[in-house]
């Protein structure tokens, strides 16, 4: 009988990452193409002691009372809005996540996503690729200008205070809006923080980078893009959830917003036939603001360690709720 720990890991990770630092366990890996806990991983739910995951494997309630000897899920992800907090709260298991590493990389991915809309990359080169640049036009494929522009930042965190960093080099004015009061960073950065309201209004580039809470969800909604400006760009690289789908696909249909450069939507993935696809002035990219070779690597090692911390009941290095630790059980 194995009676090493049991890991479920519901998705494989290059032996290169991960090293040897599972070997201490038994790991369970899902079969393919299941997402979450299911399958044979429910078979072993009731032993398991710990869970490594990724940020689109839904980890609700029902699964975290049914795995009694669990200490830790360790997400490979900074956001953890797929696991249910609450429950991990009340049974006392710590839930580990991987801040810092993906800033930059995340922050760079944002403002390719603005460069990107904004000159109209992608038209630009599928045009060149099927033989419609036959001269140089004056006035063809034109974009914004980055230089003398408003961003607004909604949610200065590492992400947005990266991202900010970025857009004060390409000499934009910087706006904010954040839960508390960030002086010195506004300072540092020449920025300004304003309300909700006046960032919806001023911004020529909103981009997006709070967490997706239950305060945050669809905040970007019809009434959001009414205050918007027509020539406007939206970029989100935060989560899907917190704009409104449907209200984004009006904005952009109508002319409410000049565009928006999406690297999370709702729901994701997003289907092939989702109109959003069918329009020229939205750019969508899977979900990469984190995918370099660097950053993932970082990742996977940061939720290694989160893990196995969690399963000899210490402190994780990066935890959400380390509240855990003083719980009665
Ligand atoms: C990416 O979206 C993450 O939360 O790490």
């Amino acid at each position: 009988m194995n009676d090493k720990p049991i890991v479920l890991l519901t998705h494989p990770l290059p032996a290169e990452w991960v090293g040897s630092d599972l070997d201490g366990y038994q790991v369970i890996l899902a079969e393919k193409g299941q997402k979450g806990i299911q399958g044979k991983l429910i078979e072993y739910l009731d032993r398991a002691a710990g869970i490594l995951c990724l940020l689109d494997d839904p980890i609700p309630a029902g699964i975290i009372e049914n795995a009694p000897q669990l200490k830790v899920i360790s997400n490979l992800a900074v956001g953890v809005d797929n696991i249910d907090l609450a429950a991990c709260n009340r049974l006392g298991i710590a839930v580990g996540h991987t801040p810092g590493v993906l800033t930059d990389s995340t922050a760079d991915l944002t403002v390719a996503l603005l460069l990107a809309v904004g000159r109209q990359l992608v038209a630009a080169s599928e045009d060149a690729r099927q033989g419609k640049w036959s001269s140089w036009d004056p006035t063809g494929w034109l974009g914004v200008d980055l230089k003398g522009a408003t961003a607004g930042i909604l949610g200065l965190g590492k992400i947005g205070s990266a991202v900010a960093k970025r857009l004060a080099a390409f000499e934009c004015q910087i706006i904010f809006t954040n839960r508390s009061p960030k002086p010195e960073q506004a300072r540092s950065l020449g920025a300004k923080q304003v309300s909700l309201e006046t960032l919806l209004r001023e911004s020529d580039f909103l981009c997006l980078h709070t967490s997706l809470t239950a305060e945050t969800k669809g905040m970007i909604d019809r009434e959001a893009f009414k205050l918007m400006k027509p020539t406007a760009i939206l970029i989100n690289a935060a989560r899907g959830g917190v704009v409104n789908t449907a209200d984004l696909l009006h904005a952009l249909q109508s002319g409410q917003i000049r565009a928006a450069g999406l690297d999370v939507t709702d729901p994701e993935p997003l289907p092939p036939d989702h109109p959003l696809y069918q329009l020229k002035n939205c750019l969508i990219t899977p979900h990469i603001g984190s995918a370099t070779h660097g950053t993932r690597k970082a990742i996977a090692r940061i939720a290694l360690r989160n893990l196995a911390l969690g399963i000899q009941g210490e402190p994780l290095e990066h935890c959400v709720n380390p509240q855990v630790y003083n719980h009665p059980g």
